[in-house]
């Protein structure tokens, strides 16, 4: 493949480890600094500028946008999905993860673990918003943060009052986290390619530091991750939209508490502390993916007049509870079932054959009309989230 690593950093690990694992394995390889695009939109196609002179073809493009420059980064990324370029993240996948209330924002829906975090603007809820989370020691966050930056740790109270009042004097928005205190200044870096992790590690923060990044002294050392943080890690970078991700977790008491899902992980540290050759794994995964640029579903599923995607949920008294999907009356309706969500478990292109649960929720692509009687009202969904919400927690 003809691959573009897009780096403002030619000389950096990273950069260094993915151009000479394209090398090796006989692909054609170039680093281009991200700055130095432009947009083209004066023809009849979208096209991308290269230091002034047209882009020659690529197959596909590795993005490693830093963060100071997400909003252009994103934007030449975005050119090149509308040129059918395969990329391995997208850019709203970049942008949402850029964000730690986006991100975070995204994960809750699909019932991601996370530390409790609350978002609030008045100063009147902020208070309440830190008890809401648990109380003090409390974590506060700035939204684009990196490398421990703008994480911090507030004792009490009132500390806590006083930091947020002074980032926000400052028109800095901050998010409100729950500490876990049982993960101990430790944490899980899981590199995720594709459907699986290729490497993890565990950073142990320096001293009385609770945060464990590399750039604050932190230490690694492999780890051999259970298949509940391996499954967690694997999610998060598909929901963000990231094929190549880096996702940091906690380990609490209940299992992986998912923190942030990085776009350009750094591959210096885990590839020293592994020894395994996450570089080569991220290529070879996009040579293999290349035939199957990212298309925007939503958007092109829509484009038929009366047709669009829906989320049907099996409700308990439903009668389509322990029916097969064939007899289900759906295909009847002209309604294709996409998907099938049960619980955490995702099933792809559901057979006829498929026994419905209860709780079910199907993502379906047919006729509005039809289906809009199966949608749950919106006064209903509340009342069951509600009650959800104040029933006990399972216990087991
Ligand atoms: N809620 C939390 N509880 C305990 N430790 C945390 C929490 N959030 C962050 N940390 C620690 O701080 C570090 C940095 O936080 P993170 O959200 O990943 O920000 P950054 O983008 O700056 O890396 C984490 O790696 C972890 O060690
Ligand atoms: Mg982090």
């Amino acid at each position: 493949m003809k691959l573009a690593i897009l780096s403002r950093a030619p000389r950096a690990y990273s950069t260094q480890r993915l151009r000479t694992a394209a090398l090796d394995r006989g692909h054609d390889v170039k680093v281009l600094n991200t700055l130095r695009f432009g947009i083209d939109l004066t023809g009849d196609e979208p096209d991308l500028l290269f230091r002034g002179k047209q882009l020659s073809t690529y197959d596909a493009v590795l993005p490693r946008i830093g963060n100071s420059i997400t909003y252009f980064g994103t934007a030449v990324v975005r050119q090149f999905e509308q040129m059918d370029v395969y990329t391995p993240n997208t850019s709203y996948g970049i942008a949402n993860s850029r964000d730690k209330l986006r991100a975070t924002q995204i994960l809750s829906r699909h019932k991601i673990p996370m530390p409790a975090t609350t978002f609030v603007q008045d100063r009147a809820d902020v208070i309440p918003a830190i008890e809401s989370v648990g109380g003090a020691p409390v974590v506060i966050k700035l939204l684009e943060g990196t490398q421990g930056i703008g994480v911090i740790l507030a004792p009490t109270i009132k500390v806590a009052e006083a930091i947020i009042e002074t980032l926000q004097s400052t028109r800095q928005n901050v998010l409100i986290q729950s500490f876990v205190k049982e993960s101990k200044g430790r944490d899980i870096r899981a590199l995720v390619v594709g459907d699986r992790v290729v490497a993890a590690m565990r950073r142990v923060a320096q001293g009385d530091e609770f945060r464990s990044n590399v750039h604050r002294g932190g230490s690694v050392e492999a780890v051999e991750l259970d298949e509940e943080f391996e499954r967690v890690a694997v999610r998060s970078a598909q929901i963000m939209g990231l094929r190549v991700a880096g996702v940091d977790m906690l380990e609490g008491r209940k299992g992986p508490q998912v923190m942030e899902v990085n776009s350009s992980p750094g591959l210096e540290g885990i590839e020293r502390a592994t020894k395994l050759d996450v570089a080569g794994a991220i290529v070879d995964y996009m040579a293999n993916q290349v035939a199957f640029p990212d298309i925007d579903v939503r958007q092109r599923l829509t484009v038929s007049t009366g047709y669009g995607v829906a989320e049907i949920v099996v409700h308990g008294g439903s009668d389509m509870v322990g029916k097969k999907l064939g007899d289900s009356g759906l295909d009847e309706r002209d309604i294709t079932v996409l998907t099938l969500h049960r619980g955490p478990q995702v099933i792809p292109n559901p057979r006829n054959k498929t026994v419905l649960e209860g709780e079910d929720r199907l993502l379906c692509f047919g006729k509005l009309e039809e289906m809009r009687s199966m949608i749950p009202d919106r006064k209903e969904k509340r009342v069951r989230r509600l009650m959800k919400k104040h029933l006990p927690p399972e216990s087991s």
